[in-house]
């Protein structure tokens, strides 16, 4: 699929100054590293972060294909080590401070998914800055990683403490199509496809414009740090897909079966078409067809006939469906980054391998948003009648948990597990290019 967007309006935002993987889609297919950096010695952070300034590209000619890009975000730990003043400190939000870890409990990464169970070094206090590689094939991402890592290396004072390679050709391990339905951002230049809806203000996504109630967000201070940045929210997801396949098998006869629980779990087929616009069988081509992929509501489903109202994206993004407890969905929009490692599987009993997503969501709310749809699209039913019933692909499932399909009878697919368990994340802050100098100085 061809994954750019089209330039077709005057951006108006300061392109040159926001990085570019606020607007920069993933290539198809991808390849990439994130790796977590601690800053031990305050000169050698502000001397990293003035060699890998230049690396860090611009979101200028966002919609024009790029062999490789490097992102980088800084904890609010990060920020400390950094030296940063204490006013300025004390002008970001409470949560970021907080750190993921710090707020378990708000998004409900309670029992395995806790952050005691967390891989090193997530949740510790020693993750501070992380550098992302983007890039279209495998020779170029070892290019990228190869610069940044020469960058590091002689620089005593900082540390590289985890490193993940990942890529994937569009679709996640699970075997579906992922990462297309992205809001659009006023200003950016795109021009909406259809099902896009309207543009979306821009201050939702990029601090200093105003947002969806007219007026800028908060924005830390000072200025320079504050203006074109983002926040980052981070999470590293481990797969059970064999599980997942047990469960289809368990619970449907034929394959034909087999593939329409998968669909009306996701709300999609895995080759990305949805159900509200294929709801019976998949449509490969439809799936490959940025101009119809989202083009849908879901106005004539009421009961979610087609797509499940407790379908991962009907829950995600509601659209038009009518929710019991009112919530504008415009500002719960987040821009998706997510990233696939480990290889996608068929098997029933599980290799051992290690495979999951890496969820990454950007946007001026990003960490408020994520909580919110943790707390209540995600583990709980009651916004759209389903009492305790949680998202079937991403929660954490209780022994005796159901999914539930809606028809003449409506079904209760028993059985279900928590397919995806929590590994770390952080919250950071995304700088623009004149916060990073800032930073470095
Ligand atoms: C392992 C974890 C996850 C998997 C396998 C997964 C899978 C998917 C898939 C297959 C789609 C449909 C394709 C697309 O719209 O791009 C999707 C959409 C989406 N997911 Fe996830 N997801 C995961 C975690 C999360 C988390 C943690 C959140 C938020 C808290 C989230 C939020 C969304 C949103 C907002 C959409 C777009 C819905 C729309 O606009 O219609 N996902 N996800």
């Amino acid at each position: 699929m061809d994954v750019f967007r089209h330039l077709k309006r005057r951006p108006t935002l300061d392109l040159d100054d926001i990085q570019a993987t606020v607007l920069r889609a993933r290539p198809e297919p991808y390849f990439g590293t994130h790796a977590i950096i601690e800053i031990t010695d305050q000169a050698a952070g502000k001397e990293l972060l003035r060699r890998l300034a230049p690396r860090v590209p611009s979101a200028a000619r966002w919609d024009e294909p790029r062999p490789s890009w490097l992102a980088l975000a800084i904890s609010y730990r990060g920020l400390v080590a950094l030296g940063v003043p204490q006013a300025s400190l004390d002008s970001f939000p409470a949560n970021f401070r907080a750190g993921m870890a710090g707020r378990a409990e708000r998004l409900r990464d309670t029992g395995p998914n806790a952050p005691e169970h967390w891989e090193a070094p997530f949740g510790g206090p020693a993750v501070h800055l992380a550098v992302t590689v983007y890039a279209a094939n495998e020779a170029d991402r070892r290019t990228e990683v190869t610069g940044y890592e020469q960058q590091l290396r002689g620089l005593p004072g900082v540390k590289l403490l985890s490193h993940q390679d990942f890529g994937a050709n569009g679709f996640n391990v699970f075997g579906y199509r992922d990462g297309f339905s992205q809001p659009v951002v006023e200003g950016s230049g795109a021009e909406p496809l259809p099902g896009d809806g309207r543009p979306i203000k821009a201050g939702e996504f990029v601090l200093g414009y105003p947002s969806e109630t007219g007026h800028p967000l908060a924005m830390p201070a000072p200025d320079v740090l504050g203006r074109n940045g983002t926040f980052v929210v981070f999470r590293k997801y481990h797969s059970h897909v064999a599980a997942f396949n047990r469960w289809l098998r368990d619970n449907g006869r034929t394959e034909q079966e087999r593939e329409l629980l998968a669909a009306k779990l996701v709300g999609r087929w895995r080759s990305g078409a949805p159900l509200a616009l294929s709801p019976t069988g998949d449509d490969p081509a439809l799936g490959e067809d940025p101009r119809r992929i989202n083009d849908f509501d879901y106005a004539d489903d009421p009961r979610g006939l087609k797509t499940p109202l407790g379908s991962h994206i009907r829950r995600m993004n509601p659209r038009d469906t009518k929710l019991e407890v009112l919530t504008d969905v415009n500002i719960r929009r987040v821009v998706r980054r997510s990233t696939s490692f480990g290889e996608p599987t068929t098997a029933l009993s599980d290799d051992g391998a290690d495979r999951g997503l890496d969820f990454i969501a950007l946007g001026a709310r990003a960490i408020d948003n994520v909580e919110f749809l943790q707390s209540e699209w995600v583990n709980s039913g009651n916004f759209v009648g389903l009492g305790k019933e949680k998202d079937p692909l991403i929660s954490l499932q209780d022994t005796g948990a159901y999914f539930t399909v809606p028809g003449t009878p409506p079904r209760r697919v028993q059985g279900i597990q928590s397919f995806n368990t929590l590994r770390g994340g952080e919250y950071f802050f995304m700088p623009s290019l004149s916060a990073i100098r800032w930073l470095s100085t």
